[in-house]
């Protein structure tokens, strides 16, 4: 089939096999360019592994430290008819990468939430690893079905206290117009932070270590985002920051049960960039249209694999960790500091529906959009008949 982006509001629900391997080939040739990346990970689980940050991750513990990953992701599979997702794709493209540099990699395809996905990836560690050294917990989810009462939680995007009226950008109609987003109820948060809270992230190192196959001083991390005063009546102060506040009560949790193990957990802060996850959120699209277009001519624009090089690099695997009062690696700072916000501040002022496409890089944004479905990607041919069916 011949297959174009099918976009419906803040997501595509289509992809493209041979724009997400050259989009997944582009991250691991940013990797091996770095060049001895000395001591690192040997084993790692990473739950979240097809796209995003996780992806970027897998793509760093394999190609740059050598590393045999096991992934956890929950991604729909290609029929005749209707591609995969792009999460498929990229975990395909992986897999072949990764067999062609003879490095272990496989895949678990199913809700990590479950006990019966963390069971199966026990088995996988036992019959495969022995032991994992790094736990990568880089899961974005909108629901998530306790394991143990059965009861499914729903999150939601909404502000804390009291209602927050903002710009935002509609990318469907292409309209910035003026939201007002009402405040969460005490049981929308309670739910939030079910679901993106730091429970499962618990539950998972729990087992782990219950079965045996937590090496000694096991480093794990969840990753976060902090923000600043433009972001935190949606992001930092609102329902999924509550959720993220949750995520250091586990890490403390996850040190304090796991002493005779040694176990390292850190919660690392990663700038705002576009995912299927971030897409999803009010403002981010204005937002991130803007930090784009600042951070470019400051020279300072990364992506994922930027990010996620820099914090194996600097705060996992370095010596030189950004640490920040509460114990997290912080590689946000690039987009959090004070100038760089004052910059974005002054734009988010001035932006109108007039002017948006020239105060902003959203033409940044939108190719960033389109290629985390394997669209609007140099060198691939969008009118060639191409086999919808990849497996791993
Ligand atoms: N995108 C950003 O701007 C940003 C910034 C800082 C931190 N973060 C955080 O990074 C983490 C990853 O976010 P992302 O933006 O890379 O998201 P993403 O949507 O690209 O990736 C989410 C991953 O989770 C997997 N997943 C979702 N539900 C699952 C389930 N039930 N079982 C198994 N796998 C499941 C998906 O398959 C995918 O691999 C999140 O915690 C997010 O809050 C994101």
């Amino acid at each position: 089939m011949v297959i174009k982006p099918k976009v419906r509001g803040f997501i595509c629900t289509n992809a493209h096999p041979a724009g997400c391997a050259a989009s997944v080939a582009e991250q691991i040739r940013y990797i091996k360019k770095q060049g001895d990346l000395g001591k690192g990970p040997k084993n790692v689980l990473v739950i979240g592994s097809s796209t995003g940050y996780g992806l970027a991750s897998r793509i760093t513990a394999a190609f740059g430290y050598g590393a045999k990953t096991l992934g956890v992701c929950f991604e729909k599979a290609p029929t005749e008819r209707k591609t995969g997702t792009a999460g498929w794709y990229n975990t395909a493209a992986f897999h072949r990468e990764a067999a062609e540099s003879g490095l272990y990699a496989q895949t678990l395809n199913g809700d990590a939430f479950s006990d019966e996905l963390k069971d199966e990836a026990i088995a996988k560690i036992k019959a495969d690893l022995g032991q994992v050294d790094l736990v990568i917990y880089s899961l974005a989810s909108p629901r998530r079905t306790d394991p143990v009462s059965g009861e499914t939680f729903k999150s939601t995007l909404k502000p804390v206290g009291q209602s927050y009226t903002t710009k935002t950008y509609d990318t469907d109609k292409d309209k910035v117009h003026d939201v007002t987003l009402e405040p969460a109820s005490d049981d929308e948060i309670y739910n939030t932070i079910k679901v993106m809270g730091g429970e499962d992230w618990e539950r998972w190192m729990d087992a782990l270590a219950d079965a045996g196959v937590l090496a000694e001083g096991c480093k794990t991390t969840a990753y976060t985002y902090i923000g600043k005063a433009l972001t935190w009546p949606i992001y930092g102060q609102a329902t999924i920051g509550k959720a993220k506040e949750d995520l250091d009560r586990a890490a403390a949790a996850i040190i304090g049960k796991h002493t005779d193990l040694l176990v390292e957990a850190h919660v690392s802060s990663l700038k705002a960039l576009v995912t299927q996850a971030s897409s999803a959120i009010p403002v981010m699209p204005l937002y991130i249209s803007l930090i784009y277009k600042v951070m470019k001519e400051e020279g300072t624009h990364e992506g994922c694999i930027e990010q996620i090089y820099g914090l194996f690099n600097q705060c996992l695997y370095g010596d030189t960790p950004t640490l920040d009062e509460a114990n997290r690696f912080r590689m946000d700072g690039k987009e959090t500091n004070d100038a760089t916000q004052a910059k974005i501040q002054a734009l988010w002022d001035e932006v109108t529906q007039e002017n948006f496409h020239t105060l902003s890089d959203y033409a940044g944004y939108h190719h960033e959009f389109l290629k985390l479905f394997g669209f609007d990607i140099e060198g691939v041919d969008y009118d060639a008949d191409t086999d919808p069916m990849v497996s791993w």
